[in-house]
């Protein structure tokens, strides 16, 4: 789908008056569904996203002072501030990514841009550091806000295409998704764009969501190693078996997905060090370094609730690895028997599904044709991601639920996901 050009340009034109002559530019960053690999991320581990067609765009003239104004389509409102002076706005809450954005790019107190030390991300230097200036923009985005889409992360990493070309980046590098140049100035856009969320959102998300929206290629799966930060992409092959990929929105949103998540973290962060203490191993740094076996080996020492946690990461990381081989062999039903077995994992194991999502897995699971289903995203409400082949689509659809589940959930949606390409920005 994706928010419409000439739409968005008329709206520019109503709120910030004629452009004839002006510079006026696009930024539009793709918002992600994770295939497998949930709750990997900040681990150190693998993940399996796909960048889809639906995105946040935004309509922008650079402008000649340090005020960017920003008006937002969806909620109908403008905020303003000074790049000399970011502060988080109360009054204009969804203005917070692109201030936060601003704001990491325009601190540069971390060289690498939080790079791990030693670590080889890629030889050529190719920085992110312009001086930024104002700017007049405009923003709609069409990614479902709250679903486990990554809308937010898809506003961020758009929020920095628009300052960086505006600043005078060479937009070559900026959209290349080929060059080594072009990707080791996306890692660092992903990188500013996660320190904006870390620090100033204050939601301590891991590097999944914005290097999904920075990295993704059309008809193929972004597989990403979270410590490292290399990349592959890797053919779907969906025209091939004759399957789609559909999303379906439960509608349901919890306000309680930001303390849980911060609390799933610390205990995979305390089960890492736990395991390191007992195993005296100080190479374990983080439950990547946690391979199965080790893990059945040390599980009974852990608090019964860590050792799940444990379990769902160190066994969620090897799915990865299996989908992997599985996309590359063309056997997309072994890939959805592990989209089950994560499901499962998530709700029992890591639990932070919830009954609308299971239910919806369930649903899936007794529909033939229907190759895997799980959760995607952090969580709590939101979607399930469902590997389709293509004359089940219409039983699938009639089978799930089509009005809200619970007081207060929105009413349910069903879209088909086309894979797209990661951030692009270009002169309207
Ligand atoms: C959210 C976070 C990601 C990742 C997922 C769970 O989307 O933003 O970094 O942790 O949850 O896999």
């Amino acid at each position: 789908m994706a928010v419409d050009s000439r739409w968005l340009l008329e709206q520019f034109q109503t709120v910030f008056g004629g452009c004839s002559g002006d510079e006026v530019w696009i930024s539009r960053a793709p918002g992600r569904v994770n295939l497998i690999g949930e709750h990997t991320d900040y681990s150190g581990g693998f993940v399996l996203p796909v960048a889809v067609g639906h995105d946040v765009a935004i309509v922008f003239r650079p402008g000649t002072d340090r005020i960017i104004r920003l008006y937002s389509c969806d909620y109908r409102q403008m905020s303003e501030f000074c790049l000399d002076r970011i502060l988080t706005s109360t009054d204009a809450p969804w203005s917070n990514f692109f201030r936060g954005v601003a704001w990491a790019l325009s601190t540069h107190e971390s060289p690498d841009g939080g790079l791990n030390e030693g670590e080889d991300r890629g030889s050529n230097n190719c920085e992110i550091e312009y001086e930024l200036i104002g700017l007049d923009a405009v923003i709609s985005g069409d990614v479902p806000i709250g679903a486990g889409l990554s809308s937010s992360a898809a506003f961020e990493v758009a929020s920095a295409f628009a300052l960086l070309a505006a600043a005078g980046m060479d937009t070559v590098i900026l959209n290349s998704l080929e060059s080594e140049c072009g990707l080791n100035a996306r890692r660092r856009i992903a990188l500013a764009c996660q320190k904006a969320e870390n620090l100033f959102v204050g939601v301590s998300c891991g590097i999944m969501d914005q290097m999904a929206s920075c990295m993704g290629k059309a008809g193929h799966a972004i597989y990403l190693d979270c410590r490292s930060l290399r990349h592959e992409p890797v053919e779907l092959g969906l025209d091939n078996a004759d399957a789609v990929i559909v999303v379906y929105d439960t509608g349901v949103r919890r306000g309680l997905v930001d303390s849980e998540y911060n609390r799933r973290r610390q205990e995979v962060e305390t089960g890492a060090k736990m395991i390191s203490g007992i195993l005296r191993r100080s190479d374990v740094h983080t439950l990547r370094d946690v391979d199965f076996a080790t893990f059945q080996a040390v599980g009974e020492m852990l608090p019964s609730k860590v050792a799940r946690r444990c379990e769902h990461v160190v066994r969620e990381i090897r799915r990865v690895e299996n989908g992997v081989v599985a996309l590359r062999q063309g056997t997309l039903d072994t890939f959805g028997d592990l989209m089950w077995e994560s499901h499962e994992s998530l709700r029992d194991l890591y639990e932070v599904s919830c009954p609308e999502l299971d239910m919806a897995v369930r649903i899936a699971h007794e529909t033939d044709g229907v190759l895997g289903a799980r959760m995607t995203g952090a969580g709590f409400g939101g979607c399930t991601v469902n590997l389709v082949l293509r004359h089940a689509l219409p039983d699938l659809v009639r089978a799930l639920p089509g009005k809200p589940m619970r007081p207060g959930a929105l009413e349910p949606r069903v879209f088909k996901i086309d894979v797209a390409d990661g951030a692009k920005v270009r002169r309207l």
